[in-house]
């Protein structure tokens, strides 16, 4: 247990490779959109153009759902109390299943390949299957409570939202590819997969971890019990009766509950941004400034969800879609990852009785800051290319460059890590035998 943050132990976090893997291969996935949308002119013509399928999902199963599995890996023991038999082995697996069903989904959806796109989706099954039969072993044999924190509720909650994510998911790639006839029509069905993966499962998860993270790294106050025991349970709720609104009683109840989940979406937003405005960090480092405009694109996609339904426009469903993917998650991801990283490199240096450069060491934030930079010009070429097409090549460089670089600082970090003395195999106690 550590004085600093009760209700944590990193004494149960996994060996550095578990999660490692997971960081360090999702940028490439970034890096694949980029190029996608430099050598697919059309991609953001539409929400519906393969293009924009494939991009989507490179990002959002190859590099939002590897980041987010990866801290859960780390997560999970130490927030949670709940450690995965086996992590190393079980994140070997599910890695290899994640990154290659990533690829056959994504290449499936842009190139109209219906085997590709099965393909994609039954690894991607096998590898959720793996990881959720894992983590819920784990979470079954954890401690109830932890310290009276609610992210290990909403942990459970967010691994629900993937589980009935994924499901809408499979079962729309199975129809496309097959032709199959469905109760509910395409459309329909797939905003029900897109609600669930971005609210149910992103929203969740990114809430989960910030309620510890963001007070812990920002140093901010905490975020309102009322607001955190509350928030996870009433998105699930308004998501299952949104569901049904949207499957028996269309345009009667469906909009006003997605109005609704907009309005948690955006609270969460502001209350960030409130906590930020009072932390007690002297200077905003870039992560911080970083986290910052992920919570203005949450809040702003969650103003151009309900415009696209009221607003008969195409461009404003990808003007949300970008908003949301782009801006919040991979904003907030980024952010995040640049804390995660460093930190477990000192932790487990320090772990393994080494002395550890500090994280300012490890991560510089000049370099930090000069990616981040790019990261925000590559959102506004995307928002601009929405209204002006010719400008996805622009957004297309723009979105290779920010991954590129992303990988680049993360390996640095990991270089500077081994040069410290960082080993692959190192244990931190004759406890850490039980990992294999
Ligand atoms: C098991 C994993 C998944 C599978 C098999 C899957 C499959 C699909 C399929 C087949 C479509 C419809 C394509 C079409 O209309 O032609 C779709 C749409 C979509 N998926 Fe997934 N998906 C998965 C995971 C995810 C995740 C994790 C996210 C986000 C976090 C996501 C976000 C979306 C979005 C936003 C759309 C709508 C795209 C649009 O309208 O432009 N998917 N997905």
């Amino acid at each position: 247990m550590s004085g600093a943050n009760p209700g944590l132990s990193y004494d149960d976090a996994p060996p550095f490779a578990a999660p490692l893997r997971y960081f360090l291969t999702a940028p490439l996935f970034g890096i694949a959109a980029g190029l996608l949308l430099l050598a697919d002119g059309s991609a953001l013509s539409s929400r519906w153009s393969p293009g924009a399928l494939g991009a989507v999902h490179l990002v959002a199963t190859g590099l939002m759902l590897q980041v987010m599995l990866g801290a859960l890996m780390q997560i999970l023991p130490v927030v949670a109390g709940a450690s995965l038999l086996s992590p190393l082995r079980t994140a070997r697996v599910n890695h290899a299943l994640i990154a290659s069903g990533s690829i056959g989904l994504s290449w499936g959806l842009w190139r109209a390949q219906p085997i590709a796109t099965l393909t994609g989706a039954t690894l991607l099954t096998l590898g959720l299957a793996v990881f959720l039969l894992a983590a819920a072993r784990a979470l079954y044999r954890a401690p109830a409570t932890r310290g009276g924190s609610d992210t290990p509720r909403d942990l459970r909650l967010a691994l629900v939202g993937l589980a009935i994510a994924a499901a809408l998911g499979i079962l729309l790639a199975t129809a496309l590819a097959r032709g199959l006839a469905l109760p509910i029509d395409l459309p329909t069905l797939v905003n029900l997969h897109a609600g669930w993966a971005w609210m149910g499962w992103g929203a969740l998860l990114v809430a989960a971890t910030s309620w510890v993270v963001v007070p812990m790294f920002q140093i901010t106050p905490p975020y309102p019990q009322r607001l955190t025991r509350a928030w996870a349970p009433t998105v699930l709720v308004l998501l299952l009766l949104w569901s049904i609104a949207t499957t028996v009683a269309r345009d009667v109840a469906d909009v006003p509950l997605a109005v609704m989940l907009c309005a948690l979406a955006a609270t969460f937003g502001a209350m960030t941004l409130r906590l930020q405005a009072r932390s007690r960090r002297s200077t905003p480092d870039a992560s911080f400034l970083a986290f910052r405009l992920a919570m203005a694109a949450v809040i702003c996609g969650a103003l151009a969800v309900p415009l696209s339904l009221f607003a008969d426009a195409d461009a404003l469903p990808l003007l949300a879609g970008v908003l949301i993917l782009h801006g919040g998650f991979v904003g907030a991801i980024s952010a995040m990852l640049y804390k995660i990283v460093p930190f477990l490199a000192w932790l487990h240096l320090t772990q393994a009785g080494i002395k550890a450069p500090n994280m300012k060491k490890l991560s510089p934030d000049v370099l930090v800051r000069r990616q981040l930079r790019v990261h925000a010009f590559a959102l506004a070429t995307l928002l601009t290319a929405v209204f002006v097409q010719p400008l996805s090549y622009l957004a297309g460089a723009a979105v290779t460059t920010e991954f590129a670089w992303l990988f680049l600082n993360l390996a640095r970090i990991v270089l500077a890590w081994r040069r410290a003395g960082g080993q692959w195999s190192a244990g931190h106690n004759p406890a850490s035998k039980k990992y294999v």
